[in-house]
């Protein structure tokens, strides 16, 4: 009998907020300067006291690091900087007794060139890994096989000079793509996924999700604008149209297949699906057909600019795509983050929280980064200390992802409790004022704040209820409606305002000034507010 799965996305994560924890700079337990899994075990009384329900951890497999940890030698193992299985197991076992969730990060797209896997694959033409990987003849001109690049600077084919023949990476050169076309790389992962879904975690957070399967034939991508000299490793990936290289019909079919592997398990699947232009349309056939991933991330609103007509056209076009099934983030390990972007000081907080009331209300799975309750900017980064080889290896440095990455600080102590020795980034400008801990005791503190409102919305939202805008596409003001709570974000460069449906409403989470005047709301600049009904 053919087995049948829901084609329903809906599960346990539905109204649950999801946190991201970029392990090498939550918490050090070991003074080796590299946050780890003990650290994060420390701190699931703080993730449980915010009101997290879900914990997304990076990598934390062996790796050679070329990539802090994308870069997989290893899928079923622990690196030891972040500490061992035992430490791993410990790590789920309390996360569930706080009632806390966790994922992991698959990371399929490609491995580590030191994974035994690739090792074997390059030791011989005729070896029986060659095909777990993509190895291609030079082109006629004795150049790399096609026009592809790498999202990290430079061709995406690499010379084994050996045998003569390139390898596909689409990151770094020590990350070769798996071929995704080899039905043996297919049943490899089976047990990689079956592996950690045994171990008890929750799901996993796919890494290059729009990456795995190429087209065979390998044709050369087309261009969409012309390549300069000054342009930056992301500016010439977007230059070209990926249609042979990303978002191939095939990645669903190994989605789905991994649907059905993980039902038993009742686990989430979640999908980075990465797509440069962030098309909506194109996102959300990963989860509109209800049998592939249950959520993929979407990422344009972690680019889109404070102004009214852009982020119309952003959230619009995406829920009208996707209505239930995306998730959202304000800040991510490979973005500057939202307090940054939205103008730094005391204005790029403020707005970085109105925009949280808006995100965290609307359908499908918000996310903090860690460090963005605490309304942490990105750091300025020195030359010398660059680490991330987006910076590193490019002759561009402002490409570069460390400062999103710097450590957590929690305490008034020693590098700010991060660690007791040295990090592996410099913490940058932090002080006392940004820990948790001073936090955590500050009346009208950025985290008491993203408490109360992830409080709010587990006390009103009915996670079941669908979204209706009720403000109109040429208002500043961007409002929707959820059963009984409406959340409203003004990106005008004004005060700005909208009137309220049928009903008595009332303000229960509030940024910056906005007032209710009978059935008007005013919003003032970088404002947001949640309210709900209370009289129909
Ligand atoms: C994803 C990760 C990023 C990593 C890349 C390659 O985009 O989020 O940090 O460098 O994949 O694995």
């Amino acid at each position: 009998m053919e087995s049948t799965i829901s084609k329903d996305n809906s599960g346990w994560w539905d109204g649950s907020i999801g946190y991201e924890i970029y392990i090498r700079s939550f918490v050090d337990s070991n003074g080796d300067g590299v946050g780890d899994l003990p650290g994060v075990t420390e701190k699931l009384e703080y993730l449980s006291w915010l009101g997290i329900d879900l914990v997304w951890i990076t990598p934390f497999y062996p790796s050679p690091m070329a990539d802090f940890g994308y870069d997989v030698s290893d899928y079923c193992g622990v690196d030891p900087i972040f500490g061992g299985l035992e430490d791993f197991d410990r790590l789920i076992e309390e996360a569930h007794r706080y009632d806390l969730r966790v994922i992991i990060d698959l990371v399929p797209n490609h491995s580590s060139s030191e994974h035994p896997w690739f090792l074997s694959s390059r030791s011989s033409v005729d070896d029986g890994y060659r095909g777990y990987y993509h190895w291609r003849d030079p082109a006629p001109s004795g150049g790399p096989p096609n026009n592809w690049v790498s999202h990290f600077g430079g061709s995406a084919w690499t010379l084994d000079e050996e045998s003569e023949q390139y390898y596909l990476h689409l990151f770094l050169p020590e990350q070769p793509d798996l071929n995704w076309n080899n039905p043996k790389v297919i049943q490899e992962f089976d047990e990689i996924l079956k592996y950690w879904l045994d171990r008890d975690i929750d799901g996993f957070r796919i890494d290059v999700a729009q990456g795995l399967v190429k087209n065979m034939l390998m044709p050369d991508n087309p261009t969409r604008f012309p390549i300069t000299e000054d342009m930056s490793p992301r500016q010439v990936f977007a230059a070209f149209d990926h249609r042979y290289d990303l978002d191939q019909g095939g990645n669903l079919e190994i989605f789905r297949r991994w649907r059905k592997l993980v039902k038993p398990y009742d686990a989430l699947l979640l999908g980075e699906v990465y797509l440069r232009d962030n098309d909506p349309n194109r996102v959300s056939r990963y989860v509109n057909s209800g049998d592939a991933l249950h959520r993929a991330f979407y990422f344009a609103p972690m680019h889109v600019p404070w102004d009214p007509q852009s982020m119309w056209d952003t959230f619009r076009d995406a829920l009208d795509a996707a209505p239930e099934d995306l998730s959202w983030a304000l800040s991510s390990h490979d973005d500057p983050r939202a307090p940054t972007r939205f103008g730094e000081g005391r204005e790029g907080k403020q707005r970085s929280l109105a925009y949280s009331t808006f995100l965290f209300f609307l359908p499908g799975l918000p996310f903090i980064y860690q460090g963005d309750e605490l309304g942490l900017p990105s750091i300025e980064i020195q030359r010398e200390d660059l680490a991330d080889p987006v910076a590193t290896r490019n002759a561009d440095e402002t490409d570069g992802r460390d400062g999103a990455r710097s450590p957590i600080p929690w305490e008034k102590a020693h590098e700010l409790g991060f660690t007791t020795g040295t990090p592996w980034i410099p913490m940058g400008d932090r002080t006392h004022e940004d820990t948790a801990e001073h936090q955590r005791i500050t009346e009208g503190s950025w985290l008491k704040s993203y408490k109360e409102l992830i409080r709010i919305r587990g006390e009103y939202l009915d996670p079941n209820t669908s979204l209706r805008w009720t403000s109109s596409r040429d208002s500043g003001v961007l409002a929707y409606r959820r059963g009984d709570t409406i959340s409203a974000l003004n990106v005008d460069t004004d005060d700005s305002f909208i009137l309220l449906p049928e009903g008595e409403w009332e303000i229960v989470f509030q940024v910056g000034v906005v007032t209710v005047e009978f059935n008007e709301v005013t919003f003032g600049v970088n404002s947001a507010a949640i309210l709900t009904l209370i009289i129909e």
